[in-house]
């Protein structure tokens, strides 16, 4: 079986096409939404599907003084998480998956799930399990941001189709990537089943990852209404583009759900 892309932390950025600049832009906008929909100060932060938490680091950092707890499968990310955050005594990783989960420690003030990540619950069942495990970690009244793409409709394709081509540069190796569209039965709820393909030409030879990721369809209304449906949350809010004030009839990029636990 080919590798996940996730198993080389520092190259899987690139290959999403993440933008210098994008996680500390998202980190001061997660501050400004906490200030502005939770009275009390915001120190306990829970990441969901963290990988190496870089928005983790950059909270417990910086003399911020936030104090951080990451989740995620994939023991790579984790370790590359450990690594990174070596000298930050407030940033910690388990190994969870987050369809289900518990964790040990105090109730967190807010919970952050970023990079258009949670479309990947893709059936009722993990979405409700999902929000009730969230739910349980945090104090009522605390918040959860969730980052979830904007959704174009995609093509219907009958087969296997390729939609992009590009290369890309990561730690001085060229990458080679290419994604696809794939067949989506009508009656599931998905946007899209995204394929990518990334060939990362080592030195020492080239390898190829392939990811195929189902992407629920997941607009303000359905992440509302799964909301509600858990009994542990209201959706309170929903942002685009990193902007409180932009509509979203304006929204060009990505939307953010910010969900209060009831
Ligand atoms: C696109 S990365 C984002 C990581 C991080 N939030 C960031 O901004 O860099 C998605 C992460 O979700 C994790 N993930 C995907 N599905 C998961 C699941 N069911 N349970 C736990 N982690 C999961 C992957 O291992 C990966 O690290």
């Amino acid at each position: 079986m080919e590798p996940s892309i996730y198993q080389y932390p520092d190259i899987f950025r690139r290959a999403h096409m993440e933008s210098p600049g994008e996680i500390s832009a998202e980190v001061i906008f997660l501050q400004q939404v906490w200030k502005r929909h939770r009275a009390r100060p915001t120190r306990r932060v829970l990441d969901i599907a963290c990988g190496d938490s870089p928005h983790g680091r950059l909270l417990a950092g910086n003399g911020h003084g936030f104090e951080v707890v990451g989740i995620d499968r994939s023991r790579t990310m984790i370790a590359a998480g450990r690594h990174k955050a070596n000298a930050l005594a407030n940033l910690r990783f388990y190994r969870r998956p987050i369809e289900k989960f518990t964790l040990p420690g105090r109730p967190f003030d807010a919970a952050i799930f970023m990079s258009e990540t949670f479309p990947v619950l893709v059936d009722n069942r993990s979405v409700l399990s999902h929000l009730k495990s969230v739910g349980r970690a945090l104090k009522r009244g605390g918040l959860y941001c969730i980052d979830i793409d904007r959704q174009d409709p995609s093509p219907r394709v009958t087969r296997r189709t390729m939609w992009r081509e590009r290369t890309a540069q990561a730690m001085g190796v060229v990458l080679g990537i290419r994604e696809f569209h794939r067949p989506i039965a009508w009656h599931l709820p998905l946007h899209s089943i995204y394929e990518l393909e990334c060939t990362i030409n080592f030195p020492a030879g080239a390898v190829t990852t392939r990811d195929l990721i189902p992407v629920r369809y997941t607009v303000p209304a359905t992440l509302e209404l799964a909301a509600l449906a858990s009994g542990m949350f209201k959706m309170v809010a929903a942002y685009c583009d990193l902007s409180c004030t932009r509509p979203l009839d304006n929204c060009r990029y990505r939307w953010m759900g910010v969900l209060r636990r009831v």
